[in-house]
């Protein structure tokens, strides 16, 4: 199908809108209800969406690649308590992947390796004939990189979804209900970030005496292991997608709106350097590092539509978790960090706060109502079952992902466009429309189907 087309069948799916299934883009599901699955990277997150899809009848996990040993164990008891078929393995080398997907045939692929894997993972996939590929957070490094998977998904007419979970907290969509339903009024400002203390993730040892607290690299565990060198050779908003995921849903980018440009600024790099002194001693070797990554990385964003987004990375400094959601509009506002709304005229007393929980609960997104019983158990209050079951979902109705490869590259670019806006001195960086203008047309289709 031509690239126009293939835009132009989402439009149409989108113009049919609220609760109708969306576009069929592919016969479906030809191995009938189980869509097979194979997942390369079975570490901490890898494991959680394994599990999630270990639950579902729709679903065979028929492969499994990944070079660690200890995560494959971990994998492999995951397999064995759900009493399912145990995939195949795929190990040995970082290319082991490609072996699997020669191997293989799968209808879908769940990608949750290190970021500077998921480009190369995804187009190979795509190359491999997979239709859909659902890749974890970044979907690569440079904004070559973001350009690559969407030319590539557009050449192999496939679908690559970003699987961005925090789209579907609870709260987040209780509000992108409201913003639908008007209470905001129009929507003027927007803020969102990843504010997240996590010295104890960039070094971790894995409860491994013979290595040290404050051990990153080759011998440190999980994310330590490959994160925490983005953080000494970048300098930017290295993780946006959790906080502007949810703003563009309020904000329909890519659906009649789209960022126009960018500009980031970053704080002085203290807090990764501190942690290991206090931690690991003034002689430690990792005391000597020169962090590049600024402790808190600022970006504005311009929307076509007259919004201003401001977005922050906070992950180095001790502090609370918060993703530090507002979103304004002409009407009132919600912010996360105090659990608070105003809405003009609607709230009890002008100029104060009141708790948003009874306006959450009262515009619960129908999904969630839809859905509750099943996120029981899931990962990150709930939210991780949804775009676990939206993916498979798209697979077996051969429709097009909520998420799209537009919607990945977009926000994933973010990361490449702050650090050249900030090694810029600050300079205001164009956004690339990854649409190719399709964006005037395209019609908001996120949550808008009655099941996914
Ligand atoms: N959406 C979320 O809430 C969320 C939460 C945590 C992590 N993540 C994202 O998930 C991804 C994975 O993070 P993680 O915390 O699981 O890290 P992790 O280090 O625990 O897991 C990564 C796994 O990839 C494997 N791997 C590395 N190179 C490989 C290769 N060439 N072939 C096969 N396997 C390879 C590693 O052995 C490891 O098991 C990252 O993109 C991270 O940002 C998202």
């Amino acid at each position: 199908m031509k690239r126009r087309n293939f835009l132009k069948n989402g439009s149409l799916a989108a113009a049919s809108v609220a609760f109708m299934p969306s576009s069929q883009l592919f016969a479906k599901s030809a191995s009938g209800n189980a869509v097979k699955i194979g997942i390369i990277g079975v570490g901490l997150r890898g494991q959680n969406h394994l599990e999630l899809l270990l639950t579902r009848k729709d679903v065979e996990v028929t492969a499994i690649c990944d070079i660690s040993d200890y995560m494959l164990q971990s994998a492999k008891q995951e397999v064995t308590k759900s009493g399912k078929k145990m995939p195949t393995i795929y190990t040995g080398d970082v290319n082991a992947w490609k072996r699997m997907l020669e191997k293989e045939k799968l209808d879908g692929i769940v990608i949750a390796t290190p970021w500077e894997w998921h480009k190369p993972m995804i187009v190979g996939s795509l190359e491999a004939g997979v239709k859909y590929v659902g890749s974890e957070v970044c979907i690569g490094l440079s904004l070559q990189d973001h350009w690559d998977v969407v030319k590539t998904a557009e050449r192999y007419n496939a679908q690559v979804m970003m699987l961005e979970n925090v789209c579907y907290r609870r709260d987040v969509m209780a509000v992108l209900n409201m913003v639908r339903q008007g209470l905001f009024g129009e929507l003027i400002h927007l803020q969102g970030g990843y504010q997240h203390d996590l010295r104890e993730v960039k070094f971790n040892n894995g409860n491994n005496p013979a290595n040290s607290p404050v051990e990153f690299g080759a011998k440190a565990f999980s994310e330590a292991s490959w994160r925490t060198e983005h953080s000494v050779q970048r300098n930017g908003d290295l993780y946006p997608t959790h906080g502007v995921g949810p703003i563009a849903n309020y904000i329909n980018i890519n659906r009649g709106n789209r960022f126009v440009n960018l500009c980031s600024f970053s704080s002085k790099a203290r807090g990764l350097h501190n942690h290991v002194v206090k931690k690991g001693g003034e002689n430690h070797p990792n005391a000597k590092v020169n962090f590049r990554l600024g402790d808190v990385v600022t970006t504005n964003i311009q929307c076509a539509n007259g919004e201003t987004i401001l977005l922050q990375h906070d992950t180095n400094l001790p502090r609370p978790y918060s993703l530090g959601f507002r979103v304004q509009g002409t009407e009132g506002l919600w912010m996360d960090v105090n659990k608070s709304i105003y809405i003009q005229d609607k709230s009890p007393n002008a100029h104060q706060w009141e708790p948003a929980k009874a306006w959450l609960d009262k515009y619960d997104h129908p999904l969630w109502a839809r859905w509750s019983k099943e996120t029981e158990g899931a990962g990150h209050g709930g939210m991780d079952f949804f775009v676990i079951h939206a993916f498979v979902e798209s697979i077996k109705n051969g429709t097009a992902t909520p998420l799209d490869v537009y919607d990945a590259a977009t926000w994933s670019a973010i990361t490449p466009l702050s650090e050249q806006s900030i090694a810029l001195g600050n300079e205001t960086v164009a956004f690339p429309d990854f649409t190719g203008g399709e964006w005037m047309y395209r019609k908001p289709v996120f949550a808008l189907n009655d099941s996914y």
